[in-house]
């Protein structure tokens, strides 16, 4: 069978045995990436849920108990909006832990005002980029111990837009709530671009996805109860399920026929649901001035450097 018949018929059902691994998963208490831990553990993997509230994250536990009471499930809290708490965090997991794969899933969308982390960075662009570019740097010990560790990384469609292109990354010029997401959603794909090239010849893959779109807590930012109201209703009617919308992170984290620096998204002509398939990248975002341009950005400001 080729790898192109493989793809066009994969289902979850296709996940091997994952008995032995590890997966380790931010905003794993809450849609995609909920979904993305249900799955893994009814699978065998042992899941390490993280996220930022302790109550939300054993809630998430539960719900899998229900449907795999002997599912191997942790918590991890950790507030990617706080390099502090990505340090205290990373550091316990990465002193003792294999992680074989990490799922870079937490995100904000559409926050209405400019707002800013702990560490003063654009909220959108600080939590969806430069805290999974902290997180990852500090796991990478917990990763090079496994014998073949793969990196996830949930960007969206949103990073092909045009107002997604790195420039002005704090948006301190001007701030848009889509613009923001766009970028840091870019960032997400040419992140992952450069960190498959810094990876090549190790044991550590590095593939981004998009899930398409699917009804989840993403969208609570939208303004006022009418608006919030409406997208609630049109949500309902456009979008699809978060178990649909995990397939791109499953087929992503799973199938041998993944290569680093993919860019895994859903086959549907709408793009927004059907089977995982590698998919284009956004233009320019594999270029390594670009991935170079963000690898230094995110340096500069986190503080934080790779040891690959
Ligand atoms: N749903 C879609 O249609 C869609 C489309 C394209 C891309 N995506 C991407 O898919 C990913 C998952 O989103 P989702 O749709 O599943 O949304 P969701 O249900 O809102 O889940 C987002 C998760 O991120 C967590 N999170 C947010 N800020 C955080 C922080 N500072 N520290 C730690 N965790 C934080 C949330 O935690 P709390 O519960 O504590 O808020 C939640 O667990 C995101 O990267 C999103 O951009 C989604």
């Amino acid at each position: 069978m080729t790898a192109t018949t493989r793809t066009a018929r994969w289902t979850p059902e296709a996940i091997a045995d994952l008995h032995g691994r590890t997966a380790f998963i931010t905003g794993g208490n809450s849609g995609i990436g909920l979904e993305t831990a249900r799955v893994l553990a009814v699978h065998g993997a042992r899941v390490i849920l993280a996220g930022r509230n302790q109550d939300k994250l054993d809630e998430a536990v539960a719900e899998i108990r229900k449907v795999q009471p002997d599912a191997r499930l942790d918590t991890a809290v950790v507030d990617l909006g706080s390099l502090a708490s990505i340090r205290t965090a990373t550091a316990r997991v990465a002193e003792t832990e294999t992680i074989d794969l990490l799922f870079n899933n937490a995100g904000v969308m559409n926050v209405p005002e400019r707002r800013t982390t702990s560490d003063g960075f654009e909220l959108t662009f600080g939590t969806n980029h430069l805290g999974h570019f902290a997180l990852t740097a500090g796991l990478m010990p917990a990763l090079r111990r496994s014998r073949a560790a793969r990196i996830v990384t949930v960007s969206a469609i949103a990073a092909t837009w045009r107002s997604g292109r790195l420039a002005d990354l704090m948006s301190e010029r001007s701030y848009g709530a889509m613009t923001a997401y766009a970028k840091s959603k870019r960032a997400n794909v040419a992140f992952t671009q450069e960190l498959a090239r810094r990876l090549t010849g190790t044991t550590v893959e590095a593939v981004v996805v998009h899930p398409g779109s699917a009804v989840t807590n993403l969208q609570r930012h939208s303004e006022g109860p009418l608006a919030r109201a409406f997208v609630a209703i049109a949500s309902r009617l456009l979008l699809g399920s978060p178990e649909g919308a995990a397939w791109p992170s499953l087929y992503a984290g799973t199938s041998p026929d993944v290569r680093s620096g993919q860019f895994i998204g859903p086959a549907g002509r709408d793009q927004t649901s059907g089977t995982p398939r590698p998919v284009a990248l956004p233009d320019g975002a594999g270029d390594p001035a670009e991935g170079a341009f963000l690898w230094a950005e995110s340096e500069r400001l986190t503080g934080v450097r790779f040891d690959l």
